[in-house]
């Protein structure tokens, strides 16, 4: 059989750490972590290398073997994991999991693809810089899923999505070739800049092996402070006050309902600190110098004074900030205790942010009445986790009735977690065709057999035949 001759071959290329086969072995890579997304992979190859990582690539196109790579499997879009079949190859990074090199000079930091961001935050922090790369996840998510996602998180209306602080890209193509990008250089306009293609490719055109990452100087100060607000309006004059009394320092601004910071209550027996409203904001600001907290707390008084917040409090950095900060991180992992959840993570323009909860909450009661909703997110990027208590439905009932608010105001439909194969179909029916013809273009002219993470982002009945 030609799978058992490519497995052979693995196993020789790999050695026996470096192939599973076993059920057992493989059961965490073959599921993700909402166990939404199930699948019966061929095997799990664990490369140690670059050069063992293209030699898979190569091996399986050879046998015409599909390949889905994997990270820290976090991703909340279905991308990490095979289909039912039993004959896609997962390929995990977690083995390359070294960092190269942090210059605290040039600030930037060499990393493989498979160091957990967490380990790559603290490298930078043990130098004295910031790598601000941060979301809930970042215990688990590794630097080529963040990349491959083009993961955004808590400091984007800062630093940007994980894209601005990609410096140089290392990959592996879908024929095997490797590219190699790691260049530390701020500037570099020599020809195309191919490595933007692969940022939030999702693995569907190459595997990402190692990166350079741009890092920042370690703030010094650091004011951390929750509101609450009475409405999504008062928060964006909350943000207006934030961005006048507090500047570019602002790092964090989260919006987070009432109802999410019930379920966190609920499941994890965290009490909000401040007095009873319907929607909450957590706002950070770091700076390298000091005296952030007068600033904070005069955008605070001058909050409260002009009825954009009901109340109140700031913590400066250390076990208060992190006490505040358990209570939005906590809110995925409450939700899923809650049960199923159809998620959405949609964008639009930031002022319009009030006026679309007002008509998604309508569209909703006519079309699916009953049904709860669990909203919070990074209003500083006009990101919203709209995330609806599934309660038997299915998520394309709900996707529509969502998906078409958003659409009419202009918005995104995956803001920062991606299409994996959950959006897939969202994504054709509302992306302009000329841009998914486009789309289709790029991901012929790389992965010409589709063999790079099929059915992900582009479905596979819209690519040429083979
Ligand atoms: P994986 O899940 O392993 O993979 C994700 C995708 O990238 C898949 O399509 C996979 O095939 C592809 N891929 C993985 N590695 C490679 C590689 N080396 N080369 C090519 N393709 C690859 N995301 C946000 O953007 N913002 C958030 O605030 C956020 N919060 C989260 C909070 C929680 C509690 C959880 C569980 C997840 C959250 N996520 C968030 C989603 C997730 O953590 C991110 O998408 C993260 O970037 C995924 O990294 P990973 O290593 O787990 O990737
Ligand atoms: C977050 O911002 O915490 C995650 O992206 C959200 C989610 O659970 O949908
Ligand atoms: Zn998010």
């Amino acid at each position: 059989m030609a799978s058992a001759a490519l497995l052979a071959q693995l196993r020789d290329r790999l050695g026996p750490q470096g192939l599973l086969t076993e059920e057992a072995d493989m059961a965490g890579h073959a599921i993700d972590w909402r166990r939404l997304f199930p699948g019966r992979p061929l095997a799990v190859a664990r490369p140690a290398d670059t050069a063992a990582t293209a030699a898979v690539v190569d091996l399986c196109r050879r046998h015409g073997v599909a390949i889905v790579p994997q990270s820290g499997n976090t991703g909340m879009a279905g991308g990490a994991t095979p289909d039912a079949s039993g004959t896609e190859l997962v390929l995990s990074l977690a083995r390359m999991n070294a960092i190269r090199d942090v210059d605290p000079v040039g600030m930037t930091m060499e990393l493989e693809a498979g160091v957990i961001l967490e380990t790559a935050q603290n490298a930078a922090a043990a130098a004295g810089r910031l790598l601000p790369i941060s979301l809930a996840a970042e215990g688990s998510a590794m630097a080529g899923g963040v990349i491959a996602t083009n993961a955004g998180g808590i400091n984007v209306l800062r630093y940007g999505m994980a894209r601005s602080l990609v410096l140089g890209l290392e990959v592996v193509l879908p024929d095997g070739t490797v590219v190699n990008g790691l260049r530390r250089l701020r500037k570099d306009n020599a020809g195309y800049d191919w490595k933007q293609l692969f940022i939030g490719s999702e693995g569907t055109l190459g595997i990402v092996t190692a990166a350079v990452l741009r890092l920042l100087p370690a703030p010094k100060d650091k004011v951390t402070a929750l509101l609450s607000v009475p409405d999504p309006r008062a928060a964006l004059d909350l943000l207006a006050c934030a961005q006048d009394e507090l500047g570019d320092t602002i790092s964090a601004f989260e919006l987070m309902s009432g109802f999410s910071l019930r379920l966190v209550e609920t499941h994890f027996g965290l009490k909000r600190p401040v007095a009873d409203g319907e929607w909450f904001v957590l706002i950070e600001a770091a700076s390298t110098l000091s005296g952030l907290r007068d600033a904070a707390e005069a955008a605070l008084g001058r909050a409260l004074e002009d009825g954009f917040a009901l109340d109140g409090i700031v913590a400066d950095s250390g076990r208060g900030a992190a006490d505040l900060w358990r209570l939005r991180e906590r809110i995925t992992e409450s939700e899923a205790k809650e049960g199923k959840s159809v998620k959405h993570d949609v964008s639009v323009p930031i002022p319009l942010v009030p006026q679309f909860l007002v008509e998604a909450g309508e569209a909703l009661a006519a079309k699916l009445p009953g049904a709860r909703v669990n909203c919070f997110g990074h209003l500083g990027d006009g990101n919203l986790h709209y995330n609806v208590l599934a309660d038997g439905r299915s998520s394309e009932e709900v996707n529509v009735v969502v998906h078409d608010v958003v659409q009419r105001f202009g918005g995104s439909i995956s803001a920062e977690h991606g299409i994996g194969r959950y959006r897939v179909a969202e994504l054709e029916r509302r992306r302009a065709p000329a841009e998914l013809d486009l789309s289709r273009r790029i991901k012929t002219a790389l992965d010409p057999l589709d063999l790079m993470n099929p059915g992900k982002v582009l479905s596979r009945a819209s690519l040429p035949r083979k």
